[in-house]
């Protein structure tokens, strides 16, 4: 695997590469990671990953500084994977002068939900995925259904800018108790770990009451985040949305067989987790 950090050796190496491949991270790689490599070995070749921890998304108090950071371990998985070229720019390398340029999201899909918590998250997202994109090139992408609000982001930008590269959306990574493989997991203490599956049972439950017949959306989200606050969770939210464009699904959509999502973010001590389920 060749390790690169300039834009200009990455454009060298990948000269005349048509069906390139290519899965953006922000290192500290888990089994998640390593799925979304495997998937994008199926859909071309090379397959190309990077690993920058892009400080654009970060907001003001969160974890840019303590994000984890863990290179050498990085490289050794990705090397096993059969990754073609790891990208590893240094912000000197990717933003040698200030990213005054930035590309942001519609209000509608973009301050909603984690935009709605994280003022400037998705702008920092898309500004920096549309870098690696001019800079890698790639046919296909590959992004976690984990982050399902960022992937759908991602989706419409590239549909938007009518991009050459095709987003493909990869399964959520969960262990065997149903919790949703994060880089974040690492900051759950013990009891913390054993408790961190409710958010995922809870979402199984309102996608059961959903599909079962229940309307009263409101009154499901409200009962689902008090049952996480009766045991010991802060939820910023838990919303039912439409698929299509993660908006509020009306009562005459959800007869019509709308095609759904519940999404949940929630604090459990310092951490949080989000998680999201199709229904
Ligand atoms: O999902 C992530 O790890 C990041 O948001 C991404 C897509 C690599 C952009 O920094």
């Amino acid at each position: 695997m060749k390790i690169i950090s300039s834009i200009e050796e990455l454009r060298d190496q990948m000269r005349g590469q048509l069906r390139t491949a290519f899965v953006p991270t922000m290192g500290n790689l888990h089994e998640g990671h390593l799925s979304l490599m495997r998937l994008a070995k199926r859909h071309g070749d090379p397959v190309v990953a990077s690993i920058f921890v892009n400080r654009l998304q970060f907001g003001p108090n969160e974890d840019f500084d303590k994000y984890p950071r863990t290179f050498a371990a990085d490289v050794e998985k990705l090397e096993k994977e059969g990754v073609y070229v790891l990208f590893a720019p240094t912000e000197k390398d990717l933003y040698p002068e200030p990213q005054e340029f930035r590309i942001r999201p519609p209000d509608d899909l973009g301050n909603t939900l984690e935009g709605e918590f994280r003022p400037g998250f998705f702008t920092g997202v898309t500004t920096v995925v549309m870098k690696l994109f001019s800079c890698v090139q790639p046919r296909v992408a590959v992004f976690g259904k984990k982050d399902y609000q960022q992937l759908m982001i991602i989706r419409n930008m590239a549909k938007q800018f009518a991009l050459p590269t095709d987003i493909i959306a990869a399964e959520t990574f969960r262990a065997d108790d149903g919790l949703a493989l994060s880089s974040r997991n690492m900051y759950l203490s013990p009891e913390e770990r054993a408790e961190a599956p409710r958010l995922y049972r809870t979402l199984t439950q309102v996608a059961e009451e959903v599909r079962n017949g229940q309307r009263n959306i409101a009154a499901l989200e409200q009962e689902a985040m008090a049952q996480l606050r009766t045991n010991g969770w802060q939820p910023d939210y838990i919303s039912i949305r439409k698929r299509s464009n993660l908006q509020m699904v009306t009562e005459a959509e959800l007869v019509q067989g709308e095609e759904l999502v519940v999404l949940a973010a929630a604090k459990l001590g310092i951490t949080r987790l989000i998680d999201n389920l199709e229904i």
